[in-house]
């Protein structure tokens, strides 16, 4: 449990704090300033760091030959492949399209405008209502395309918790020529997946701010269908041109850092435990007044994702906050409004419902017992609204 002052925080998948040894490291001050790219001494010192972090990042998730490039987050890197295929498949005068899922984030949804715009064509694939996908459908969707095809996975879902399975995404890529993308950003820390991943997929993005690193970086695996990418960012082609511009050495290196703390103390049946704990006490006392999304699918170990109904979920989100409980909703709230979730109305919940969601992420730390007080904490709101 992370307590910022008198406050449970509970919304790791939105972001985690910086993990020890970062802050550490950072207040140790002796941090190296120079310009990886360098020659010199104090620039190959930066070098060292972002070299080191490469080799580890390989060796934990076994990508040892893909290329490995670093960028501000998961957002820019999504943004690095799409739109890098995009452009190549331009150049090379092909005919182009990009396959997503109706539950992928929005950093992916948000590609449509320009990938039309670059004169490619953008899908959307629907989901159960547990979130998931029939295999071979997409299989021969996307065999029936002509042309090329980049298509995203999103190993584990951010608002539900929902878990794809990597072998069924192995056994697309086998049967078909399509460019394969999975967005792994909420992998570390959630589930009970092996961070050993299959070199046959394409690419896998992740993003440093989701497991204790600092934000404002994260990295990409690509093996040679890296040819098939235009770069994004171009300029003094660090990165194997890949990804051009200075490196963020420092938060390079706490990508290292970070990722080390977690598989250190990361007990992923401790955590499995606590959360089916606190959601079997949430539906034990609250009854058919909270729905657990996707109750029967391959969740994660620290997502419970609720709709709570007949609430006004607005003033319960605020209620959450004055009782010092961080938590989200998957609606969007702008100027006080709040927005049924994208994903929640894709898997076929009502207007209504997929506005009174509530997404407890629980910390990847977790220790035994816990879960009881983060219960008796959420009952003191849930009391007020439910009962
Ligand atoms: C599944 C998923 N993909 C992509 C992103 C975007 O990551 P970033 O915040 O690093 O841009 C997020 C962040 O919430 C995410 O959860």
């Amino acid at each position: 449990m992370k307590l910022i002052s008198k406050r449970i925080y509970l919304d790791y998948n939105a972001t985690a704090p910086l993990a020890d040894t970062v802050q550490q490291w950072l207040a140790s001050g002796a941090l190296p300033f120079g310009n990886p790219s360098s020659v010199h001494s104090t620039g190959k010192k930066s070098k060292k760091l972002v070299n080191d972090t490469s080799a580890y990042l390989k060796s934990v998730f076994g990508l040892q030959s893909h290329a490995l490039f670093y960028h501000s987050g998961a957002t820019e890197g999504i943004n690095n492949i799409v739109k890098g295929f995009c452009f190549q498949m331009l150049r090379e005068k092909s005919e182009f399209h990009f396959v997503s899922f109706s539950t992928d984030h929005s950093c992916v949804f948000a590609q449509k405008e320009h990938v039309e715009l670059l004169g490619g064509s953008f899908h959307l694939l629907g989901v159960d209502k547990d979130g998931h996908y029939n295999k071979d459908s997409v299989i021969k969707y996307i065999n029936e395309l002509s042309g090329s095809v980049l298509i995203n996975f999103t190993l584990v879902n951010n608002e539900t918790g929902v878990v794809w399975k990597l072998s069924d995404i192995e056994s697309i890529k086998d049967q078909t020529e399509a460019k394969i993308h999975v967005d792994a950003v909420q992998l570390i820390g959630k589930t009970d997946c092996s961070f050993e991943l299959s070199s046959s997929i394409d690419f896998y993005t992740f993003s440093g701010h989701k497991f204790g690193a600092m934000k404002g970086v994260g990295f990409t695996f690509a093996n040679e269908a890296s040819s098939s990418l235009f770069p994004l960012i171009t300029g003094g082609g660090q990165q194997g041109n890949l990804r051009s511009g200075t490196e963020n050495t420092l938060g390079i290196y706490s990508l290292k850092l970070a990722l080390k703390e977690v598989l250190k103390n990361y007990q992923p049946e401790v955590l499995k435990f606590e959360k089916e704990f606190l959601e079997k006490s949430i539906q034990e006392k609250y009854g058919s007044r909270v729905h657990v999304v996707a109750v029967n699918a391959k969740r994660n170990y620290n997502t419970i994702y609720l709709i709570v109904s007949d609430v006004k979920i607005d003033i319960m989100l605020t209620a959450f906050d004055m009782a010092q409980i961080d938590v989200s909703s998957g609606s969007a709230c702008s100027s006080g409004t709040v927005k049924a979730s994208r994903v929640l109305l894709s898997m076929g919940y009502s207007e209504e419902e997929a506005k009174n969601s509530i997404r407890i992420s629980l910390p990847y730390n977790t220790e035994k017992g816990q879960a009881k007080s983060y219960f008796a904490k959420i009952e003191t709101v849930f009391d007020r609204f439910i009962l």
